[in-house]
């Protein structure tokens, strides 16, 4: 089995199968069918798969003329239907891993899908999971899902790994082809080949490593570090204002040491569908081994504040203008978790909605790149354009993304005050009005 994947792979002869065509699925199909792979993309929802049929590109990090390239020269076409897993040589699963309403991971979708998978899986096929979860995913739960529901054996008819996705949208440099990649089988052929099929895709190193069980827990490692560290300057932040300190100025000292610093930065929370969530997946694995990760939880104490600990900053900003949150006009720029991009997956700035309108505040919000958004199952409507009279109309403008194609300037010189959570406002002279988290 070993050596025939091997010559497909060499030969472009691998139709390859993505299932979730999202924020990792869709670029990671578009790379293999650039590279000269037949591509299939499965999704359970008929609108993605009817658009990316037509060659309509939907997410930010995908070029809109590849899309169109490789649906055109048939490349690549996507479906809802599962039972064309028979035609794969290699199936990457890449759907989402959220939490429930308990922060335990809910790993409905990747059993979902590995049920749907295991129906169809024929001999001779790949099978990698893309999707950050708990160490031990792939060969406890998925592994006995696809022997159970597809009669074959793992190692000796079909390979099964994990590869964690490390996409990282709005990266203008590291894309999902030039982005290294940690690849961990179950044993060391199944491992082989689904390195050489990333090396055959992909511009970057691969990394293989003993076991799927070490790809998972580094990936969690790599959002863990990411975690904890801005929970360490979000707590900083809130000491530094008692201190009277500007937190920004002391990482910006500290990060001209050219060895053992990384720079964070604190803001409104976190967001995203990684940081806030991955984590919990190791906390809740841990607690199988009697063991508590007291470090996850402290971070997520400390993030989880931030929006109401910005919200009460705001407060005491209104209050030297002798106003109260309750009736204020609030204008919130930014919405998206991160700068320059259109996902509000977990974004703290609806957190920081919801606090001030349960203290009464009015609240607007403004975002170049998403103009409403769902929240708790409401809509929410941004306004569509911002000048210096909407801006003065306002008691607080409150910054929670550092979108970069806002007139700060203008802003700044028209807003009555400006409570900046992102130090997006670093390069604007007039300073007056514009209080720092
Ligand atoms: N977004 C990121 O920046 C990022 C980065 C690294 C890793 N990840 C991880 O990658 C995984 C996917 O994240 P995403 O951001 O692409 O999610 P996403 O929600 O953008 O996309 C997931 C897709 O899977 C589809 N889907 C759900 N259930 C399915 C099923 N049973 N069969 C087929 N398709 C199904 C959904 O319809 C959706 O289109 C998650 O585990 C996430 O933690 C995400």
């Amino acid at each position: 089995m070993k050596q025939t994947l091997l010559n497909k792979i060499k030969n472009k002869d691998v139709i390859v199968g993505v299932v979730g065509l999202g924020y990792v699925g869709l670029p990671l199909a578009v790379e293999k069918a650039k590279a000269g792979f037949k591509t299939i993309g499965f999704d359970v929802q008929k609108d993605k798969v009817e658009l990316v049929n037509m060659g309509e590109n939907y997410i930010g990090d995908v070029v809109d003329s590849d899309l169109k390239s490789i649906v055109r020269s048939g490349m690549f076409s996507a479906t809802t239907d599962f039972s064309f897993v028979r035609d794969v040589d290699f199936i990457a699963i890449c759907v989402p891993t959220p939490l429930n309403d308990y922060k335990e991971p809910d790993i409905s979708y990747v059993e979902s899908s590995a049920k749907e998978i295991a129906k169809h899986l024929k001999k001779n096929t790949i099978v990698v999971l893309e999707s950050t979860t708990y160490p031990g995913t792939t060969e406890e739960l998925i592994m006995p899902i696809l022997e159970k529901g597809s009669g074959l054996k793992c190692g000796e008819n079909f390979y099964l790994g994990f590869s964690p996705e490390r996409v990282d949208p709005g990266n203008l440099i590291y894309k999902t082809k030039n982005t290294p990649k940690v690849v961990g089988g179950i044993g060391k052929d199944a491992t082989e080949v689904i390195a050489a099929m990333y090396r055959a895709v992909l511009e970057s190193d691969i990394k293989e490593v003993s076991s799927p069980a070490i790809a998972e827990m580094e990936k969690i490692l790599e959002n863990t570090y990411r975690n904890i560290n801005i929970a360490l300057v979000n707590q900083l932040a809130i000491l530094c204002n008692k201190m009277d300190i500007n937190i920004w100025e002391v990482i910006d000292a500290a990060k001209t040491k050219p060895y053992g610093f990384q720079a964070f930065y604190p803001g409104p929370g976190l967001g995203g569908h990684c940081i806030p969530l991955d984590p919990y997946y190791l906390s809740w694995r841990a607690k199988k081994y009697d063991f508590h990760i007291s470090m996850i939880e402290t971070s997520g104490m400390i993030n989880d504040k931030m929006p109401e600990y910005c919200v009460e900053r705001a407060g005491k900003i209104l209050n030297r203008f002798k106003k109260a949150l309750n009736g204020s006009k609030v204008l919130i720029l930014g919405v998206a978790y991160k700068q320059n991009i259109d996902d509000y997956r977990e974004s703290p700035a609806l957190k920081v909605i919801e606090e001030f309108e349960k203290s009464g505040s009015i609240v607007d919000f403004y975002d170049p790149y998403i103009s409403q958004y769902k929240y708790k199952g409401n809509i929410f409507k941004g306004i569509s354009a911002i000048d210096k009279n909407i801006i003065k109309n306002y008691d607080i403008i409150v910054i929670t993304t550092s979108h970069t194609n806002i007139d700060y300037d203008m802003v700044a010189d028209n807003a009555i005050a400006v409570f900046d959570t992102k130090n997006a406002m670093k390069d604007v002279k007039n300073r007056d009005k514009v209080e720092l988290l």
